[in-house]
């Protein structure tokens, strides 16, 4: 008899640790990181979304090891160049935030890349590769290890997105940095779904 749902497949594990999930601030992940073993299946869990008429319609810029300092000195490098009327002493300060910005092991810039050619609306196309960043979270949480999704300056930027490596029609739509939690965070308040949620019925006939 089939039974529905699958008990055999139903997870109260993977369940607790999606309703536990937090947010840890990049500086506060710290080695160990996803090994590139674990990183190639984190991977393929984020690229397994939804994907309306599969467009593919995002890739991946995996930022690990020196890439990180490398990286990071070409940003701080472009922040400078970009911001000449600067205070030197403000400049200086946000130069030394921009060439710090990769301080988790590994960082995954997940780059949505809207197919203009299709039917398929660029939105439907952007929240599959939000879908990708989120993967990727519930994906390294369920490995032991914490993450967050940013965007911020490295991710507008025009001349940053150039030392990402990003082209015409591409735009960061996060950068999910992974590593081990120094500490989590206590917990957040929460939407009140009570306040959210309707449960739609038919208009009353009169
Ligand atoms: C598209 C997007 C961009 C975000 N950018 C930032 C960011 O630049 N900096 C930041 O501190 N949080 C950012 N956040 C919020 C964090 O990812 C996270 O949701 C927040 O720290 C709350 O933690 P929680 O995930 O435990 O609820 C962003 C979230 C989204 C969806």
């Amino acid at each position: 008899m089939i039974q529905s749902p699958d008990a055999a497949s139903r997870s109260e594990e993977a369940l607790a640790l999606m309703e536990r999930r937090r947010s840890v601030a990049a500086a506060g992940l710290i080695e160990p990181g996803p090994t590139p073993e674990e990183m190639d299946r984190l991977l393929a869990v984020a690229a397994r979304v939804p994907d309306h008429a599969i467009l593919t319609p995002w890739r991946f810029i995996v930022i690990a090891d020196v890439a990180r300092a490398e990286l990071g000195a070409l940003l701080a490098g472009a922040y400078r160049a970009g911001n000449p009327e600067m205070e030197p002493a403000k400049r200086e300060k946000f130069a030394g935030i921009m060439s710090r910005l990769f301080p988790a092991p590994v960082a995954v810039v997940v780059v949505s890349r809207p197919n203009r050619e299709t039917m398929i609306p660029p939105m439907e196309q952007e929240l599959s590769a939000g879908a990708v960043c989120m993967n990727l979270l519930h994906g390294a949480n369920t490995l032991g290890f914490h993450g967050i999704w940013v965007t911020g300056w490295a991710a507008n930027n025009p001349e940053a997105l150039r030392l990402l490596g990003l082209g015409e029609g591409e735009r960061v739509a996060g950068i999910v940095h992974l590593g081990t939690a120094r500490e989590v965070p206590p917990e957040r308040p929460r939407p009140d779904l009570a306040a959210l949620v309707t449960r739609w019925r038919a208009p009353e006939r009169v």
